[in-house]
């Protein structure tokens, strides 16, 4: 980082992002008059449920939607996310005590470390993972722990290898399965486990749950509050964004342990205010809306996601099909190693932008990310320029 005679020790040492660079290398290959195909971000692409836009579009003209919306406007919202967590878990929410609305998941989990833990505290995170996390623990100036994510364990942390005085000190523990970025799943008994091994030794178990409707085939996503014990030490942030395709309007909900999401209300009251009424009413318009919008969507990206796998292992690659998520984890082909420089170079010759796995963490080295976010003739498209650019 350049010096900055205002930064705080905090802002100068913020993780330096690999996005960055890759901006820079997507800015030159435009320069250059070549047709961008950006799969490097995971913005979903498909359209929000009408119902939601509807709403909203009705909420604009209400002016009684136009003022501060303090604790109690959130009301009907906070019930009707209970009534749809119980809807898809079978699991009884109390929409007083176990909900908060949010200003996204990553603004959630931000405010979630600092409600819950003190400066220099122990916290278990994955590597890789999502990168918002590496932020957000220097916010809070916390120990870090990493868990690795190893593909021979199916990217899933072993929670037996973890230290016991490690196990002890640490404060909290982030996992999030359909997964970010390795699109790995997790089961029942899984989460069972994780919730135990935090309950043993009195650690709050953060699920990152972004991807619990973008899943495949018969797979169902299992959350943590409906095992043994999972409301007595976890909490779980679901999003509009990737549920309802609706990333710019800034919405999410955390759901869990009444004590866990009191301390976040107490932060987040300093902090902000809730939610413009107007964009709670949409997603509770989604959150109503047909599942049958959901199930379609996530039918498109199994399709994208055979037709780009099935491309790319008839090239160099070798990629299993991923059960759920919007994402393909790739290792890169034989004889490359380097995802920054593969990713750049890329970029710069042939306008195709994939994410570098070293984005994510050490142990992303040597993978690249694929967001299934453009329609099946651009992702053709891309492969095509992979695989000219490879040869
Ligand atoms: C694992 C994970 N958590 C959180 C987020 C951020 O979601 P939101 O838009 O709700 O802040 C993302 C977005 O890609 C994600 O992949």
């Amino acid at each position: 980082m350049e010096t900055n005679k205002f930064a705080s020790a905090r802002a100068q040492s913020m993780p330096n992002s690999v996005f960055a660079v890759m901006d820079d290398a997507k800015a030159e290959a435009a320069d250059k008059g070549l047709e961008i195909i950006d799969l490097s971000l995971g913005s979903s692409d498909l359209n929000p449920p009408k119902e939601a836009i509807e709403e909203l579009k009705k909420a604009v003209a209400d002016k009684s939607t136009y003022g501060y919306c303090l604790h109690s406007c959130t009301r009907a919202f906070r019930q009707e996310a209970a009534a749809w967590y119980e809807r898809k878990f079978d699991t009884k929410i109390n929409p007083k005590k176990e909900v908060l609305p949010l200003i996204g998941s990553q603004e959630g989990l931000a405010n979630l470390l600092l409600a819950t833990t003190d400066p220099n505290d122990t916290i278990l995170i994955p590597d890789p993972g999502y990168p918002a996390y590496f932020g957000a623990v220097v916010v809070a100036g916390l120990k870090v722990e990493y868990m690795p994510l190893l593909q021979e364990n199916g990217f899933l942390p072993e929670f037996d290898k973890i230290d016991s005085k490690i196990a002890k000190k640490a404060k909290l523990m982030i996992i999030s399965y359909p997964n970010n970025p390795t699109a790995a799943v997790a089961d029942n008994k899984f989460m069972q486990t994780a919730v135990s091994f935090c309950h043993d030794n009195n650690i709050l178990l953060v699920h990152d749950f972004p991807y619990v409707d973008m899943v495949f085939g018969n797979y169902k996503a299992p959350s943590i509050l409906s095992q043994k014990g999972g409301l007595e030490i976890g909490i779980e942030l679901f999003s509009s964004s990737k549920s309802f395709h609706m990333g710019g309007f800034r919405m999410a909900w955390a759901i869990g342990n009444s004590d866990a999401i009191a301390a976040l209300k107490q932060i987040k009251s300093a902090i902000d205010f809730n939610q413009y009424l107007g964009i709670q009413k949409a997603v509770i318009a989604a959150m109503k809306s047909p599942q049958e919008k959901t199930i379609a969507d996530a039918h498109v990206y199994q399709d994208r996601r055979d037709l780009l796998v099935d491309m790319l292992n008839d090239s160099l690659w070798q990629i299993e099909k991923p059960k759920a998520s919007m994402y393909i984890w790739a290792k890169l082909p034989k004889g490359l190693n380097n995802s920054v420089d593969f990713a750049v170079n890329l970029a710069k010759t042939t306008g195709v932008s994939l994410a570098p796995g070293r984005g994510f963490g050490q142990r992303g080295e040597g993978y690249v990310r694929f967001a299934l976010v453009r329609e099946p003739e651009v992702l053709k498209r891309a492969v095509d320029k992979i695989n000219e650019f490879l040869d």
